[in-house]
């Protein structure tokens, strides 16, 4: 074992990068360094990628002071990043081509309607996905559709792509990796097979050579070592990468198949373990890879991601519907119903149960006598709605029931909102004690590679206290028909 236990994790998400030092499972300091995200357009969210590098740089050294210790006390550096978005860079000067393409922009999704059915089904048998703008592959191909010359230097081997993951880990070690679960957000991967799919990568006209190589999550080797003559200026090597939503899973010990979680941001992202073979799901949720250790087999998830949740709060709040999204619980509270209102919320595509373009929030059976508080309440019920469409789909396609969730995220560690959510999902809601279960799961990942850990389970017995928030009130019949009248206003707007 290691002499050193402290590990560094690198948490790269849509608002910001944050750095956090791990004692084992404690976090013993963080820090936090924004970053802009460009939006032009109503379908069009993007990044400039040397200001994601400059604010892990920033938030590394911001936290390495906060814990009073220098970088070469860590360990091991691991990263849990949003995934999806996208960035291609100069192999020969490291140079971006263009700005990231962020998870959220949705304006490949005419590329993805001319999808016929043959290719639809090719997608989604090798990468469990559904064919979809918010993956990596159409937004490549989007970006290399806007230039040939650019499409010309990327089959001449002249240019690399990655996701932040992959664009991040070049930076600090030189090495052009990925993980298997950033991969299996591609659109690109064989998730069987875990291999880059030749049929898709012909599908969209993608040259394998800009590709990253593909490691495990947890890998004593792949991902590379800081450079002692580099940023760091001292060895440490990278071993855990991961998608923040699988990291977060990770770090909240789902390592028994049927183990989900929640974790609520912009978008809420359900992710159910199914153990070690992949379960297709219907039309509703994607089978994805959610972790892999060196040397073992990769663990599958059925995944349901829900694009527009927190981003529905900030929306209404930004157009002047609502308050700052703190108070949206207090007001939603202070009404018994909605009065009749639904929010559709599609603003950055709905996701799983309606996999579709749609880049708007609809707000539905306004009234004369409506106010506010009721606009409240219904956005704060289509988060917890859309969440419960995602649960029920995979409790039928794994026949796993679920008698809890765990959750974890932002804005469920406001208690008013987390029993709220409880009620109206109508199942316990487990809150993790640790706030970072993203970047814990990375550290998980890293520290077990670097044998921190001799096991997976070890991490569970070392995790500290939960909190569960049941349903309250004695109106279920009440909620259900509400979730049921929600569901059937979201396919009558589908229909519009
Ligand atoms: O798939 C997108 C996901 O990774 C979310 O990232 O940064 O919004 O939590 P973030």
């Amino acid at each position: 074992m290691s002499e050193r236990q402290f590990i560094g994790v690198i948490n790269q998400g849509t608002t910001g990068t944050q750095f956090v030092v791990f004692d084992r499972v404690e976090p013993v300091a963080e820090a936090f360094s924004a970053v802009d995200r460009m939006v032009d357009g109503y379908d069009r969210v993007e990044y400039d990628p040397e200001d994601l590098w400059t604010s892990t740089l920033d938030s590394i050294q911001r936290g390495l002071r906060r814990a009073d210790i220098g970088p070469e006390e860590l360990a091991g550096i691991g990263f849990a990043t949003q995934r999806q978005t996208t960035v291609v860079w100069d192999r020969k000067t490291g140079q971006p081509v263009g700005n990231a393409i962020g998870w959220q922009d949705r304006h490949t999704a005419g590329g993805i309607a001319t999808l016929d059915r043959g290719e639809i089904e090719l997608i989604r048998n090798r990468t469990g996905l559904i064919p979809d703008p918010y993956f990596a592959g159409p937004k490549l191909k989007g970006l290399l559709d806007t230039d040939d010359a650019l499409r010309a230097r990327a089959h001449a081997g002249g240019l690399l792509f990655g996701t932040v993951d992959s664009w991040l880990v070049y930076n600090l070690t030189g090495r052009h990796v990925t993980d298997v679960t950033n991969a299996a957000q591609t659109m690109l991967f064989d998730i069987r097979e875990q291999k880059w799919d030749d049929d898709l990568l012909a599908l969209f006209d993608v040259p394998r050579a800009m590709l990253p190589e593909v490691r495990p999550s947890s890998d004593p080797v792949g991902f590379g070592r800081t450079d002692p003559d580099g940023v760091l200026a001292t060895e440490i090597p990278v071993t855990g990468v991961l998608g923040d939503q699988q990291a977060s899973l990770v770090g909240q010990a789902g390592f028994d198949p049927g183990d989900a979680k929640v974790t609520y941001g912009s978008g809420n992202f359900f992710l159910q373990n199914t153990g070690d073979e992949p379960v297709q799901a219907g039309d509703d949720l994607l089978t994805t890879i959610w972790f892999q250790e060196a040397g073992e087999d990769p663990l599958y998830g059925l995944e349901g991601p829900v694009f527009t949740t927190g981003s529905i709060l900030e929306r209404l709040g930004d157009v002047g519907f609502l308050d700052e999204p703190e108070r949206i619980t207090r007001l939603s509270r202070s009404v018994d119903s909605t009065d009749g209102v639904f929010v559709v919320p599609e603003f950055d595509g709905f996701g799983s149960q309606r996999w579709g373009p749609g880049s708007r929030i609809s707000l539905v059976g306004l009234a004369r006598h409506t106010r506010r508080e009721h606009v409240a309440r219904a956005a704060v019920e289509s988060i917890a709605f859309g969440t419960r469409a995602a649960v029920e789909a995979a409790e039928t396609a794994t026949g796993v029931e679920h008698d809890r969730l765990r959750v974890d995220g932002g804005a469920i560690y406001d208690d008013e909102f987390a029993r709220m959510q409880a009620t109206l999902i109508g199942i316990p809601l487990v809150r993790s004690a640790v706030t970072q279960t993203a970047a814990l799961g990375a550290a998980v990942a890293a520290g077990l590679a670097l044998e921190v850990w001799e096991s997976p389970t070890q991490v569970r017995e070392q995790r500290t206290i939960e909190e569960t928030f049941r349903p309250e009130g004695s109106e279920t019949d009440a909620v259900d028909r509400r979730y049921r009248d929600w569901r059937d206003v979201v396919d009558t707007v589908r229909c519009l």
